[in-house]
């Protein structure tokens, strides 16, 4: 068991009809507010005007438009009304793009320079902007971490943020995603599947925090076909909602190393370069990875997942069990409607080597810690195997 902190600062405000409660969560912080929602589906939804309503009193200013894999340019945007017109806190409203990007916002409206600057080399984030959450799409967990990923479009480049980025507090409302199409919710539930994996599929176990990720995995496998077929199914919405909250946050990992994300790593540098959404991304990333990394040395871990999640015999063959684990993954994935192909989403080879130098200059993890040593062979090996 290796030493760990767990530090999650921020307030999760479950359930339906919470947001009500926001502007008394918000009361002691000002009432100057810098409102950041993405492409219109707030609006659609009516969670906009439901604001607009509860802060009937208070100075709204807006940030609209954050794409998913949100721009540095709308960040840019976004810090030059903050500091103009000195804003109290930020409301995010979306998914993880539009939290991420508030995330920035709030380390650039207290640096002197380019956010970009705060992406590249996070010693320099200091002073923050309060930021309070409401959630539209479970996914990332952003709104439960102290993390965002940010789109250099002029560089190609999508690079995680780290500091004191968590926010105050998250409303986390499931009945708000009713409204995620079958595609985001698909890909939604491969990325907090992704997020289970890069801390489970991992050289050391222990019985607490494996068996947290077996739970979000059952979760996941059991809620995502449901909420697909009933998107507004409050039970399967909520769970799915939950699960995404703990998959980023560090409670996956604790107790044991860290390990490097191998496919967060790699699928960043596909969203960089493509655009795509992550969470497809992933799905199709995942199961190359997975069978890349399965060897007799690895196969007790990955036969250990099909026993626990997929209820596979613990007495058949642990490589057998461990093959049928990984099929099971790629075929939920399928089930899900989601992409098994770089090629199904206009991918070639064209920049895999420029991928995988960049991933390796600049990820936080070091890939020889994942669970099968991956060295820049490895990792070029993965991208063309998807
Ligand atoms: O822009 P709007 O109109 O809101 O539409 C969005 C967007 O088109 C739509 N959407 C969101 N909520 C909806 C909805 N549509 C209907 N009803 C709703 N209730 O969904 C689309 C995708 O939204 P986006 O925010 O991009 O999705 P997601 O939450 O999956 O976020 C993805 C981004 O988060 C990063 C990813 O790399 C990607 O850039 N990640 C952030 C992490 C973190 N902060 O810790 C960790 C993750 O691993 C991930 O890398
Ligand atoms: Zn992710």
């Amino acid at each position: 068991m290796f030493n760990f902190d767990l530090y999650l600062p921020t307030r999760l405000v479950f359930g339906k009809g919470r947001i009500d409660e926001l502007p008394e969560i918000t009361k002691s912080y000002g009432s100057k507010i810098l409102l950041t929602y993405g492409g219109g589906s707030i609006k659609r939804s009516g969670i906009y005007d439901k604001i607009k309503e509860l802060y009937k009193g208070a100075e709204i200013f807006e940030l609209s438009g954050i794409e998913p894999n949100p721009r540095i340019t709308s960040i840019r945007k976004g810090v030059e009304i903050a500091k103009k017109e000195k804003v109290d806190f930020i409301l995010a409203v979306g998914g993880g793009s539009v939290l991420d990007a508030s995330k920035n916002i709030a380390a650039g409206a207290f640096y002197d320079g380019d956010p970009w600057d705060l992406v590249l080399d996070a010693s320099k984030i200091g002073k923050t902007l309060p930021l309070f959450s409401v959630l539209t799409l479970s996914a990332t967990g952003s709104e439960y971490d102290n993390s965002g990923v940010i789109t250099n479009e002029a560089t190609h480049e999508k690079m995680p943020i780290f500091g004191n980025l968590w926010p105050v507090a998250s409303i986390c409302d499931p009945t708000y995603t009713f409204s995620v199409p079958a595609n985001q919710t698909a890909a939604g539930a491969a990325d907090i599947m992704s997020h289970t994996f890069e801390s489970y599929i991992v050289n050391q176990g222990n019985t607490l925090t494996d068996g947290i990720c077996e739970a979000m995995l059952r979760t996941v496998i059991k809620n995502a076909p449901v909420a697909i077929a009933e998107p507004d199914n409050y039970e399967a919405r909520a769970e799915l909602m939950m699960a995404s909250s703990f998959g980023c946050c560090g409670l996956l990992n604790i107790g044991r190393e860290s390990s490097p994300w191998v496919c967060h790593g790699l699928e960043h540098e596909l969203s960089a370069f493509y655009d795509i959404t992550h969470g497809v991304g992933l799905a199709i990333l995942t199961p190359v990875w997975m069978r890349y990394s399965l060897n007799e040395h690895t196969a007790p871990r990955f036969a250990n997942y099909g026993v626990n999640v997929f209820g596979l015999n613990p007495k058949d063959d642990v490589m057998s069990n461990a093959k049928k684990a990984i099929d099971l993954t790629a075929d939920f994935f399928k089930k899900i409607g989601l992409p098994s192909k770089l090629s199904e989403v206009g991918i070639d080879d064209s920049h895999f080597e420029e991928m995988a130098d960049h991933v390796r200059k600049i990820w936080f993890g070091d890939f020889k810690d994942a669970i099968r040593p991956l060295d820049r062979e490895d990792l070029l090996n993965i991208l063309k195997g998807a």
